[in-house]
């Protein structure tokens, strides 16, 4: 009996031991992740290096006027990030109800074979993607919900050092949220009658 509880002790120690590191045990991060995109959060910093770096230099386009999309306009983005000696990255991005909000809006896509893929409705790495010249470029698409309003894309990008780890060694930053305003024309708001389109065109 006495043996059968020491056991028991054990195996209750071993557990309670494990319980902070469940959370890496449980997932494999490098595979995506997703509900980093509050810029109050410490995001990838949780980690990976601790604080978001101007060193990674990101910039984004889209297809299209952000101050003017018409409600289920499907928009292109495209983000580059560059930082020097970078092997690998991974991406967090997500459209929100305002900014830092916690409401997913309208519906991201990834782009076929980027190697992105949807995980709790935000753009994220399928695995690490390899850099080319220090620099990665991701295509995904945005389509807008039917209700007007502005809405925030925002979101992580971490370069990483290749290792396969969580260390300081993967530098990341903030995509700054930008506003998608959500807009339904004058004519479409005629009901979309099409006379009142064609008079626009003349
Ligand atoms: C809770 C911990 C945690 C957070 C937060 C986290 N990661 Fe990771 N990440 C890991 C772990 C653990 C690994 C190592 C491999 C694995 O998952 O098995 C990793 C590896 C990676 C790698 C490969 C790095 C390399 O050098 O090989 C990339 C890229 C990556 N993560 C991207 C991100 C991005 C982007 C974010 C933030 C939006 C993020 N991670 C946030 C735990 C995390």
């Amino acid at each position: 009996m006495k043996r059968i509880n020491h056991k028991l002790v054990a195996i209750f120690l071993i557990i309670l031991i494990c319980l902070p590191f469940w959370r890496y045990l449980a997932f494999s991060k490098k595979n995506g992740v997703s509900d980093l995109t509050n810029m109050n959060s410490k995001s990838c910093g949780e980690c990976h290096s601790s604080n978001p770096s101007p060193n990674v230099i990101i910039s984004l386009q889209a297809d299209s006027d952000l101050n003017n999309i018409p409600p289920q306009t499907r928009i292109k983005f495209t983000l580059t990030a560059n930082l020097p000696n970078a092997k690998v990255s991974g991406i967090d991005v997500a459209v929100k109800n305002q900014v830092n909000g916690t409401q997913n809006v309208g519906t991201l896509t990834p782009e076929t074979n980027s190697g992105l893929k949807i995980l709790n409705g935000e753009i994220t790495h399928s695995s690490p993607i390899n850099c080319s010249n220090s620099q990665i470029t991701y295509n995904f698409y945005w389509t807008a919900p039917q209700t007007e309003g502005s809405y925030f894309l925002q979101g992580a990008v971490l370069m990483g050092n290749g290792n396969g780890k969580e260390d300081s060694g993967d530098i990341w930053n903030w995509l700054q949220p930008v506003e998608l305003k959500v807009k339904t024309t004058s004519n479409v708001e005629n009901n979309g009658e099409s006379k009142n389109k064609s008079i626009l065109y003349l």
